[in-house]
């Protein structure tokens, strides 16, 4: 269990892109401060989604702000693309272990860019995978579903996977690192992980479920966690 509060980060993947400015302009407005972008090259997962141009386009409405904005980068040699993303205002940039043949290197490329780095691992790879890298690191993500693609079901093996991510850090003196958790998550549960140890709640579906507005969405997830939601 974590004492910290729990933030959390729309992906806009789910938003209705036909008004993306003002979907995201939304959560901001209900103190949303970190914006979650998914990037998908239709390698490492099969599907293609945005790229550069939608974070240079969020660019302003975040930065008005003081929001971070993310990306995810399910891609393929992501090394590639750190420069451009960084160019285009990713504040946050978080590739997967999976992905990384030398993850240290790629770590520090994106600390140097002065933008967070955070290490992701799939659902059937283990915590141990991050135990190396996690010194160098501002947020580990916890993949609660298969990356590839928004609105699916949530592993209730996460739960236990990010408790044991949890006291890792604890055990190691490293409690300052994010532990961020990506996929399905909804008021069904996020006062489940947010007990486990989880401090970035990023959320597609639940927070752009287009039958409320945004800032209701937002409401309900925030009263389901029930305690120390910061935004
Ligand atoms: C999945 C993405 C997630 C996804 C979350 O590959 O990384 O960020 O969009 O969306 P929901 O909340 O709908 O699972
Ligand atoms: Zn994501």
């Amino acid at each position: 269990m974590s004492t910290r509060p729990v933030e959390i980060a729309p992906s806009v993947l789910s938003a209705d892109f036909l008004r993306l400015g003002a979907q995201v302009s939304e959560a901001l407005e209900a103190g949303v401060r970190r914006i979650h972008v998914d990037v998908m090259d239709g390698h490492f997962v099969p599907n293609l989604t945005m790229g550069p141009l939608v974070v240079a386009t969020l660019r302003p409405l975040a930065e008005r702000v003081g929001a971070v904005l993310e990306v995810h980068l399910m891609i393929a040699e992501p090394d590639r693309y750190l420069d451009v993303f960084s160019h285009a205002g990713a504040s946050a940039m978080t590739v997967h272990v999976e992905a990384c043949l030398q993850l240290h290197r790629t770590v520090h490329a994106i600390r140097h860019l002065a933008a967070q780095p955070g290490v992701a691992i799939n659902p059937a790879t283990p915590v141990a995978a991050l135990e190396e890298i996690l010194p160098d690191i501002d947020v580990a993500l916890v993949m609660s579903v298969d990356p590839g693609f928004g609105g699916q079901v949530f592993i209730p093996g996460t739960i236990g996977k990010v408790a044991r991510l949890r006291a890792e850090l604890v055990r190691r003196g490293l409690e300052h690192i994010e532990i961020e958790v990506d996929g399905g998550i909804g008021p069904e549960n996020i006062r489940a992980l947010a007990e486990a140890g989880m401090t970035i709640a990023v959320a597609g579906t639940s927070v752009f479920d287009p039958r409320a507005p945004v800032a209701e969405n937002l409401r309900v997830l925030r009263a389901a966690c029930g305690f120390g939601v910061n935004t």
